[in-house]
């Protein structure tokens, strides 16, 4: 069996999730869902990033121990993760034993390859970004790509040589085309290191809470140096899946993961992972959705009018990977009502009612196949290749896109085929035929709407939902039993 290793970033605690957490971890779980129905064995991880200053300072502000305070906000992300049935397989939190032991392991290979050395720092520093910016970057005390407030700091650290692998890294990205996705930021990230690298300050004296370097040295680890190190201690030691096949990341860490996570890589002489997906931001008022500026948008708010899959499929099918875009309720409902609900739930309970009503609630045997029963099964068919290529280009868009306009064609073809004018045989053919094209939409709608995909396939009477079962044709048994017909996907009022 092929192995899948996926994660999400691994989230900073110092405030409770938001909707833009959310976005990221729909990606990932709709891409490892459909890897596990396409047979491969998938290891999914994510958790909380519980060090550094930031997180220490919220901490502070509410007057709690930095441990007391993490145990708590890392648990909102847990039942976060739980609530919007995202299936990780782990959850990595990096102020636990397990973690602090692999930083320490791996900084001591660095510090035996000759990969760090001592010196001082001096430069420019973002609490807010956890991130230091060169010079160049800011403009009036300000990071010019954050907008976030930046100190200029000067103390001793260790130093890892990110400057030797300036040229390692271009032909990386030369040779693997696909590592960065989508290609307008790969451009980004290229461009930034042609423009030069410096050594990156992987240790904070000013800190305390973070992991202590080995050796009493006063030193703790950059928030970000460990963090990175989580995607190999998530796996403890399930080392089979390394390398990571996607990182699922916001294009605002993608510098972290494109640049510094590879280069810490090759010190270590580990393989690299074979793509990075960095995603747009959700906006509100045209600026970013964030903690930090106070303007976040709770996902449970709307929990209310629209079920988690409604989120999900807005998220994917809005959202393009390569932009921002604006968050919007009304998006949301009109995509939703026009969509989900007026194409493919209407689709639903009328195949099903008709089936109900006059073939007794059995799937019917078909009769002769005519040409557009032939067009609109082909068009099923075919889509499984297409909406497979989609998923593992990372183009989710495009997979929801196309099984949209094949659910438009049966809803065209059910008009046209009439099936309750007909005679009994023609109309058996036409109800089976549209089961069977039920059967691959809802079968491959697993990934992206789960609940409401199961609810479906069972009012089919379809068990077998894996994606080895939907390569087979007319695979829908007559005589199986739909349910009585009921509506499962609801408008947004
Ligand atoms: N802790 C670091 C990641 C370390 S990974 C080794 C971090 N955490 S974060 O909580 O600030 O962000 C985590 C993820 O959430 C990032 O991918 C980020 O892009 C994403 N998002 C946070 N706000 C977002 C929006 N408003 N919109 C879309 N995604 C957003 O960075």
């Amino acid at each position: 069996m092929h192995r899948f290793y996926i994660t999400t970033p691994i989230y900073y605690v110092n405030d409770k999730p938001h909707i833009g957490h959310l976005y990221t971890n729909v990606i990932a779980d709709t891409i490892a869902r459909f890897k596990r129905l396409d047979g491969f064995k998938v290891f999914f991880s994510t958790g909380t990033d519980e060090h550094g200053q930031k997180v220490a300072i919220a901490a502070k502000n509410k007057n709690l121990h930095s441990q007391d305070f993490v145990n708590t906000m890392s648990q909102y992300f847990r039942n976060f993760n739980h609530d919007f049935y995202i299936t990780s397989d782990t959850f990595v939190r990096t102020s636990e034993a397990t973690h602090k032991d692999y930083v320490r392991g791996l900084w001591l290979s660095l510090l035996k390859g000759n990969h760090v050395y001592q010196g001082k720092y001096s430069g420019w520093y973002s609490f807010k970004d956890e991130s230091f910016f060169q010079e160049s970057e800011v403009i009036n005390k300000k990071a010019i790509s954050t907008g976030n407030s930046v100190k200029w700091i000067e103390e001793d650290c260790f130093f890892f040589k990110l400057s030797q692998w300036q040229q390692p890294l271009l032909e990386y990205y030369k040779s693997h085309p696909f590592f960065i996705r989508p290609l307008n930021r790969k451009n980004e990230v290229v461009s930034f290191v042609k423009s030069g690298l410096k050594d990156l300050c992987i240790t904070r004296l000013s800190s305390r809470w973070g992991i202590r370097v080995p050796g009493n040295t006063g030193h703790v680890f950059y928030v970000w140096f460990e963090a990175l190190l989580s995607y190999l201690s998530a796996l403890d030691k399930k080392v089979d899946f390394w390398p990571v096949d996607i990182h699922v990341v916001g294009k605002d860490i993608l510098r972290f993961h494109a640049i510094y996570w590879p280069a810490i890589l090759m010190s270590l002489g580990l393989k690299l992972p074979k793509t990075i997906i960095s995603h747009g931001w959700l906006l509100q008022n045209g600026k970013k959705i964030s903690k930090s500026s106070g303007k976040t948008i709770d996902p449970y708010a709307f929990t209310n009018i629209c079920s988690t899959d409604y989120y999900r499929f807005y998220l994917i099918r809005q959202v393009p990977l390569d932009r921002d875009i604006h968050f919007s309720v009304l998006d949301l409902k009109l995509r939703v009502n026009s969509e989900l609900v007026n194409k493919l739930g209407n689709l639903l309970h009328r195949v099903c009612s008709l089936i109900f009503f006059h073939c007794n609630g059995f799937i019917p045997c078909p009769g002769s196949f005519q040409y557009e029963d032939t067009l609109i099964l082909s068009k099923a068919y075919s889509l499984v290749v297409v909406v497979r290529e989609a998923v593992n280009t990372q183009d989710l868009r495009k997979a929801l896109d196309v099984l949209i306009k094949l659910v438009i064609d049966a809803n065209i073809y059910i008009v046209d085929n009439k099936p309750w004018d007909h005679h009994i045989l023609r109309r058996s053919t036409v109800l089976y035929s549209l089961s069977e094209v039920l059967r691959i939409v809802f079968i491959l709608l697993q990934p992206f709407i789960p609940e409401l995909a199961a609810q479906a396939l069972d009012y089919l009477g379809i068990q077998d939902r894996s994606f080895s079962f939907i390569d087979k044709k007319f695979a829908i048994t007559p005589g199986k039993k739909v349910m009585k017909p009921r509506i499962i996907f609801k408008k947004i009022l």
